[in-house]
């Protein structure tokens, strides 16, 4: 048993007083490539990493649910009567929010939602929360899995990930798209996903990392981000106010060649947003082709254009994201950029694993010379996704 699960198994003795029914744990992410595109119905191409949410649960006679989390004191209970989308909040909003969001799922295909039981749920993890690893989308994907099983739900893994990103969106209020979620339920060792947010097509890609002597670091700058704030929103305004002036449903319906009329219609601006889109979707599948002929070592570029992309055209990144990656890249890192949501979190580079420990020093005292607070950094391998542990 991992030290997790096992934690995961204690913890909910401590809270209940008794065994859990069984223990579910599900992935944090990181986005290889493809930022700002799931919303956009565009390409993405995460992979899960491993760094995991354990949920530990237990069914319960009435309708009550009660959660607990080791990360915050107390237990918070409502009863499934009482679930109300818009008067959820803090930590307990995730779990209760995805009970609230799977219910309504169930509602919707005209199921009694009214006889669902309720459920002792007790979260532990050991995904860094705030790095822009999708912490949120791991405790969602654990509660979601664990709660199909025990109400019979039935539902599969892309209709898993909607009641997710269904919770988030609605409940705790971040518009976010289907790739956190998607990568977090998908997700398989050595393989990163490729995700189609149009079709929603989903195809797992081997990533050959170890066979090619490669790995991902992960450069977490510790300066906080928040999707439910300005920033997120904004720019998915900005996306669909330029693809309702080009005439499209959504940006996935431009490619490159239409980025001269693009410029020629938008606001400098607006048009600086769509070409980010247009041109990330492009490096995704540019990044999978070039992974399946010439392998990891390879793609460095498409992950140093997406950055630059990200800077100068989306304007997600930091100071201090953009020093992770300048300084991954001088160190001789085979690629890197910002990864997730932006406005802070964390970088990846794509190093040799010979010279990982030297990038990961020299990122480190780039930002003493900087002044910036030590970033945490670390290695992170494509995982196994959501699935019961026992
Ligand atoms: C966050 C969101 C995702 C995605 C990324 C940006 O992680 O949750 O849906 O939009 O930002 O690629």
């Amino acid at each position: 048993m991992t030290e997790l699960l096992q934690r995961g198994r204690d913890y909910f003795s401590s809270q209940f007083g008794t065994a859990p029914d069984g223990v579910w744990s599900a992935p944090g992410r990181v986005n290889l490539i493809g930022e700002h595109t799931d919303y956009n119905d565009g390409f993405a191409f995460p992979l899960a990493i491993d760094k995991r949410t354990a949920v530990a649960a237990r069914s319960r006679a009435d309708r009550m649910v009660r959660v607990a989390s080791s990360s915050f004191p107390g237990v918070v209970e409502l009863s499934l009567d009482d679930l109300d989308p818009d008067g959820l909040s803090g930590w307990a909003a995730y779990p209760l929010g995805v009970a609230w969001a799977m219910s309504e799922a169930l509602r919707q295909e005209g199921r009694d939602a009214g006889r669902l039981t309720g459920v002792d749920l007790a979260l532990s993890s050991d995904v860094p929360a705030g790095a822009g690893l999708s912490s949120s989308a791991a405790v969602e994907c654990s509660v979601a899995l664990a709660l199909n099983e025990l109400w019979g739900a039935g539902l599969d893994r892309q209709e898993l990930a909607r009641v997710g990103q269904l919770a988030e969106n609605r409940v705790v209020g971040a518009p976010t798209g289907i790739m956190d979620q998607s990568a977090s339920l998908l997700g398989e060792p050595d393989h990163g996903i490729l995700l189609d947010c149009q079709s929603l097509r989903t195809e797992a890609v081997p990533l050959g990392f170890s066979a090619a002597g490669v790995g991902l670091l992960v450069i977490d700058t510790r300066t906080s981000h928040s999707h439910a704030d300005g920033g997120y929103a904004s720019r998915r305004r900005s996306c669909e106010d330029g693809a309702r002036s080009l005439g499209v449903r959504s940006l996935r319906g431009l490619g490159p060649e239409d980025l001269p009329r693009a410029a020629s219609v938008l606001d400098a601006q607006t048009f600086r947003r769509v070409r980010h889109v247009v041109t990330e979707n492009q490096r995704v599948l540019d990044t999978v082709a070039m992974l399946r002929t010439s392998g990891p070592a390879a793609i460095g570029p498409f992950l140093n254009a997406s950055h630059v992309s990200m800077r100068d055209d989306f304007e997600i990144s930091t100071a201090e994201l953009d020093l992770a990656v300048s300084s991954a890249q001088e160190l001789g890192a085979i690629g890197s950029r910002m990864t997730g949501g932006g406005f802070g979190g964390a970088a990846i580079a794509l190093v040799r694993n010979d010279v990982a420990v030297r990038v990961a020093e020299g990122i480190v005292q780039a930002f003493a010379r900087a002044g910036f607070a030590a970033p945490h950094i670390f290695p992170v391998t494509a995982s196994a996704g959501a699935r019961r542990d026992c």
